[in-house]
């Protein structure tokens, strides 16, 4: 079977990834610099699927570090996870998400080059598409962005598409993920915000642990079924099992493409809030307040091209993902520690 690198591996998404592509009998090599996770999450994969992957404490900014795990692995394909992710400290530390995103990459995507490695699966974002001018969205919609950690994920996906335009010899596919929550059934493995969640299921989770007072709810007063925003979340399995089927249909074929991951189903803030307060069965208090700068009023995938190239789709409704998300944080209030 495939030998497959997970940069960002001990991370929320692709923590769960690992997980699934244990069971699927890949041959897992975990690289993570530990930034936003924990290596006790290589100890909870192996309580789930009896494997404890292979890691290495790496970071996508040290080159040689890179091509050490090159050199000591025969890599078959890379899930590229690893980057920075937080939408409003981007826009604070530009220079650092620039860096670490797109320098880092540059330096995976070189070192890939330089080995031979021309199969690459790239975490993407939704947040490509920026304020969609209708819905549900394509993959050949205009792309935008309104913030740099936006924009790194769409400089990714361009400096891919420039890579494969110079060698047809390359396999990679865009990802562009929606909202992804919930977490793994066995309660071991799940999201784990740093200091104040700036995502809305981490923060009514800290609702419902006693550890927040009440939800913020930003702004409602957008054009949506209830005036708060609508979102396309997907659960974080779904996720990790759409890239068993990306990793499947890379290893067969070349090209480049860009596929959404999401449910083609969205849902409001309130809505959410009170499938999460159904799951927990405690009350999730909650004021308005103005809308975040920034944010806009609904986002939802069209599923199409998943189905027809990946033959994968979701299967997990709104209440099961605040059932696994409940699940995990009321064991681990503070996330992985
Ligand atoms: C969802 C909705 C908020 C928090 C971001 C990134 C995106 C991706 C997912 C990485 C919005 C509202 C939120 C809160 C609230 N991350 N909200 N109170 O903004 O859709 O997407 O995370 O790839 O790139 O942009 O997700 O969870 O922050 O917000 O009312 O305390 O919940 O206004 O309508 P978002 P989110």
């Amino acid at each position: 079977m495939a030998k497959i690198l997970v940069t960002g591996g001990t991370g929320f998404i692709g923590s769960h990834t690992v997980v699934e592509l244990i069971n699927e009998g890949y041959e897992v090599i975990v690289l993570d610099n530990l930034y936003n996770s924990k290596e006790v999450v290589l100890d909870r994969i192996k309580t789930i699927t009896n494997v404890r992957p292979k890691f290495y404490n790496c970071d996508i900014l040290d080159k040689d570090g890179l091509r050490k795990v090159f050199s000591e692995n025969k890599i078959d394909a890379v899930i590229h996870y690893a980057g920075y992710k937080a939408v409003g400290e981007s826009v604070e530390k530009p220079l650092v998400y620039y860096q670490n995103n797109i320098a880092g990459s540059l330096n995976l995507y070189e070192v890939m080059n330089e080995f031979g490695v021309k199969t690459v699966v790239f975490s993407s974002s939704a947040t490509v598409y920026g304020d969609p001018a209708s819905l549900p969205i394509k993959e050949d919609f205009p792309l935008s962005t309104t913030n740099p950690y936006g924009t790194t994920k769409l400089f990714n996906e361009r400096i891919l598409e420039d890579i494969y335009a110079s060698d047809n010899s390359w396999s990679i596919l865009l990802l562009r993920y929606f909202n992804p929550i919930g977490a793994h059934k066995s309660g071991l493995l799940g999201e784990t915000p740093i200091g104040i969640p700036n995502n809305l299921v981490p923060y009514i989770a800290q609702v419902a642990t006693g550890q927040r007072d009440f939800l913020r709810v930003w702004g409602n007063d957008f054009d949506t079924v209830d005036g708060t925003g609508v979102r396309d979340y997907i659960h974080v399995v779904d996720l990790a099992l759409g890239h068993i089927k990306a990793i499947e249909y890379a290893l067969k074929h070349k090209g480049i493409e860009a596929i959404n991951l999401g449910t083609g189903n969205g849902y409001s803030v309130l809505q959410v809030r009170q499938a999460f307060e159904n799951a927990c069965k405690k009350e999730i208090p909650y004021k308005i307040f103005d809308r975040r700068a920034g944010d806009i009023a609904s986002c939802y995938a069209d599923t199409t091209k998943a189905k027809e190239l990946l033959k994968w789709q979701a299967k997990y409704g709104i209440d099961e993902m605040c059932q696994d998300g409940w699940n995990f944080s009321k064991n681990n209030p503070k996330g992985i520690e």
